[in-house]
């Protein structure tokens, strides 16, 4: 989403100031074009030359500009500009645009600019949570500017607390939340859940399986990406959890279900891809079973079925892992559990299914195949799944108005 988009990167004069190259990196490997502006303080850090290697453009700085070209520069970066980044943003540089200062480059193109600007706060911890610097983050996000939180952690001036430069990866997960506010999913209310659920046997052993989590998290991000507000609900994973995104997390298929139960009432689609284990320990013994026992026999009952046994005003779109007669059981489970979509999964098949970054599916509603996807990463299919989320919700908007059934968009 980020490809042939363009950013322009503010950096600004804090000590993480060298964490923007990394960033800049980044995002031209994810196909963005990046012009860089740096304030004089940020050359105190960090070269120019650094961002030009990384971005292959000339680096927009206050030195040797005479005022035409100063004047020509902050107008057309301003006007190219898909988003403005700023990070990491200063104390001061917050100053400043909260009181309307523009008195270099990156102040002046900010004020010039229609798009989106964007602050990840990075500085020490008392000056961060100074009530100067705190007011100055509210007037900011008053006036439209977006704010991500800096991290917590152990500062380079000395000391823990909230003021780091969030990861690239978290930072560019803003970036593509702003930038995909207006997409075909704008205002919609997503749930998704993913991951394996773990049942407890006792206080160390658990029944799980195979998930890692990766389809649903791709559903999640991509959901975002194109203007949703997302929930996900999500079983034990080792993945890192989506910025932007609201995370529910749980163990068990009960637990699952009751936050499911919660989540749903005012949803506009469910996303089943977690793989809620079927089976729970009858009992679970208070402590750790000892192996001299010998042989043990553990007595397993049903879970709840979350997808059959949910409905409401939302679409329900559910996975079907197989390992045999794909089609068949996936169109038996859209009925049984009242679907509008199931995403039929071969999981026998190679580089597709749990735990690989790939996945093949045939994507069913109840007319029958939509849609049969080759070999695509899990991002891709998280992005077909949503064209049929997109095209239901519209379908279903269309049959509640009938009289606006024939009008064109
Ligand atoms: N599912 C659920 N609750 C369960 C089991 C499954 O909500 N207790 C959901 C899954 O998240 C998935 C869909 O139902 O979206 C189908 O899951 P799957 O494991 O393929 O099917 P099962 O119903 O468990 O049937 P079987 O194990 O017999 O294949």
């Amino acid at each position: 989403m980020l490809n042939k988009k363009t950013i322009i990167l503010g950096v600004t004069g804090g000590i993480a100031a060298y964490k923007a190259a990394d960033l800049a990196s980044k995002l031209i490997q994810s196909g963005a074009s990046v012009r860089v502006i740096m304030t004089r303080n940020a050359q105190e850090f960090i070269t120019p030359l650094t961002f030009e290697a990384i971005t292959s453009s000339a680096v927009v700085t206050d030195m040797f500009q005479t005022a035409a070209e100063h004047r020509i520069n902050h107008i057309a970066l301003a006007e190219i500009a898909d988003a403005v980044l700023i990070a990491p943003a200063t104390a001061d540089i917050m100053a400043k645009l909260a009181t309307g200062i523009a008195d270099d480059m990156l102040t002046t193109t900010v004020l010039a600019t229609r798009a989106p600007v964007i602050l990840a706060p990075s500085m020490h911890t008392q000056m961060y949570q100074n009530p100067v610097t705190q007011e100055n983050e509210s007037r900011l996000k008053a006036r439209g500017f977006y704010i991500i939180p800096p991290a917590t952690g152990r500062l380079a001036s000395g000391g823990y607390g909230p003021g780091r430069l969030p990861d690239t990866e978290v930072i560019i997960g803003h970036l593509k939340a702003v930038l995909g506010r207006s997409g075909d999913l704008a205002g919609m209310n997503i749930i998704v859940t993913a991951g394996g659920t773990q049942e407890p046997i006792d206080p160390v052993r658990v029944i799980t399986n195979r998930s890692s989590g990766k389809m649903g998290y791709a559903i999640a991000e991509a959901a975002r990406d194109r203007g949703a507000r997302v929930t996900l609900i999500s079983a034990p994973v080792s993945i890192p959890a989506p910025p932007v995104v609201d995370i529910i997390r749980v163990e068990t298929a009960v637990q699952m279900k009751e936050a499911v139960q919660r989540a749903v009432s005012g949803a506009d689609a469910l996303i089943m891809a977690a793989a809620v284990a079927d089976f729970q320990a009858r009992d679970i013994a208070e402590n750790k079973i000892k192996k001299e026992k010998g042989n043990l026999t553990l007595e397993l009952t049903g879970t709840p079925d979350i997808l059959a046994e949910l409905n409401g005003d939302f679409l329900k779109i559910g996975f079907a892992a197989e390992s045999q007669d794909l089609l068949e059981n996936a169109q038996r489970k859209l009925i049984a559990k009242k679907l509008d979509l199931i995403v039929a999964n071969n999981i026998t098949e190679e580089n597709s299914g749990f735990g690989s970054d790939t996945n093949k599916v045939t994507l069913i509603d109840k007319n029958g195949v939509v849609q049969n996807l080759p070999l695509l990463s899990k991002r891709e299919v998280a992005d077909r799944i949503l064209d049929q989320v997109v095209r239901l919700l519209n379908l279903k908007k269309s049959n509640n108005n009938p009289a606006q059934k024939n009008t064109p968009a």
